[in-house]
């Protein structure tokens, strides 16, 4: 179909969730770069917003995905699941300890995250059912992950919101102090905020939520749905800045393109869970665990991340030099190949993203005006060279505007 064909049909038969959307149409990629239906060819610094960790056709994840077809797609978790038995072992593994949840999306690894955090008290005869978690936070788009999530204007038409949620102001350890009360359960954070405009959470503040919770004996989740699985030069965010929490949250990237959201859960949080608690059709079905594994397995090698973080280092010093040369660059921020450079308010992010797409460069834009650069971890230090150049050329075009 042609994309005006596409876009009639998407017009009349889906409903309008993304309003409109940009005008292309993917048909195939290779690598980090993407073709669509009109004979475009884009380098992608988007990975469908932090998913395809190993870009398109990758030889491992499609032959685990295409010899896991052939075989068997899905069964029940009323059976027992060879490549789910490994990808919990390997992550468990990775996370020094824990056992794990399998499920489909972020949201749902965040639901289970909370549900888990209110009946560790509640086994303990502890009725604390309170989470706090941050303003500017992003959490996922189901109820209970909306409520977590500490941004009004998504939560605003879907009211009565579930209650036991408290935000705090990021990076502001004193009002995490301040906020604890003998209702809370859980904090439940970012160590950085993704859909909030790539906002690092900073040493002092982390490690210090860490010491919170272990002093108040509550329990530590951490949302690694974005920054986890590579993405920041380390398997998992967390560990930038040594800490251990109790509950963490994956998905996006954990299946290169195939969905699949987990959930880790060490020490006495491990063994919450028990027949009836929680469940999921399809969760950590054979199809998505055999993705996972093959990712997991592939960004684990040798090497490999530290590929990764360099080239998020050439990526982020490339940026910072743009910072250097024009004004209206404010801040760029964050690690790995998690990157964000805020533009001055007078300066459309939206405007920018479009200008690098008619250039063949895939970007976008998050929280206050900031450019968000999330490519596959597999992409080349040519391909950083290229975008580059062509955001220099853009500032050019802009400031002589
Ligand atoms: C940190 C974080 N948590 C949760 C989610 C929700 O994930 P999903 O869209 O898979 O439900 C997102 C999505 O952007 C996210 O960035």
């Amino acid at each position: 179909m042609t994309l005006q064909e596409t876009i009639l049909l998407d017009q009349m038969y889906h409903m309008n969730t993304f309003g409109s959307r940009t005008p292309v149409q993917f048909t195939h990629g290779k690598g980090s770069v993407l073709y669509d239906s009109e004979g475009r060819t884009y380098i992608d610094f988007l990975a469908g917003i932090a998913v395809n960790s190993l870009g398109y056709g990758h030889p491992k994840l499609t032959a685990a995905i295409k010899s896991q077809a052939e075989r068997l797609l899905h069964c029940s978790n009323l059976f027992y699941i060879e490549a789910q038995a490994k990808l919990a072992k390997l992550l468990s593994q990775a996370n020094k300890g824990g056992k794990v949840f399998f499920c489909n999306s972020g949201a749902e690894a965040n639901e289970a995250a909370i549900k888990l955090a209110r009946k560790y008290f509640y086994d303990r005869g502890a009725h604390k059912g309170e989470i706090l978690t941050a303003l500017n936070s992003f959490h996922g788009r189901t109820l209970a992950a909306l409520a977590a999530t500490g941004q009004e204007k998504y939560q605003k038409p879907f009211s009565p919101m579930p209650g036991g949620f408290k935000y705090l102001t990021y990076n502001d350890l004193n009002a995490a102090k301040e906020s604890i009360s003998d209702e809370t359960a859980a904090i439940m954070i970012e160590v950085i905020q993704g859909e909030g405009g790539v906002i690092q959470g900073t040493e002092e503040y982390i490690r210090g939520l860490e010491a919170l919770c272990r002093e108040k004996g509550l329990l530590l989740i951490v949302d690694e749905v974005q920054t986890g699985m590579g993405r920041t030069g380390k398997l998992f965010a967390y560990e930038h800045y040594g800490i251990e929490p109790d509950i963490v949250t994956l998905a996006k990237g954990l299946g290169g393109g195939i969905p699949i959201g987990a959930v880790i859960a060490r020490g006495a949080a491990a063994d919450t869970f028990e027949p009836g608690s929680h469940g999921s059709t399809f969760g950590g079905n054979p199809l998505s665990c055999s993705a996972a594994l093959a990712v997991t397995e592939t960004i684990t090698e040798n090497g490999f991340l530290d590929k990764a973080a360099e080239k998020g280092r050439l990526l982020k010093d490339g940026l910072n030099k743009l910072k250097e040369e024009f004004a209206f660059v404010k801040e760029v921020r964050g690690c790995g190949l998690m990157l964000g450079m805020e533009l001055d308010q007078g300066i459309q992010g939206k405007k920018v993203v479009g200008m690098a797409l008619e250039k063949g460069f895939l970007i976008n834009c998050a929280g206050q005006n900031t450019l968000r650069f999330v490519p596959p971890l597999i992409i080349t230090e040519m391909e950083i060279q290229q975008l580059l150049s062509a955001l220099q050329q853009i500032f050019q075009q802009i400031s002589l505007s």
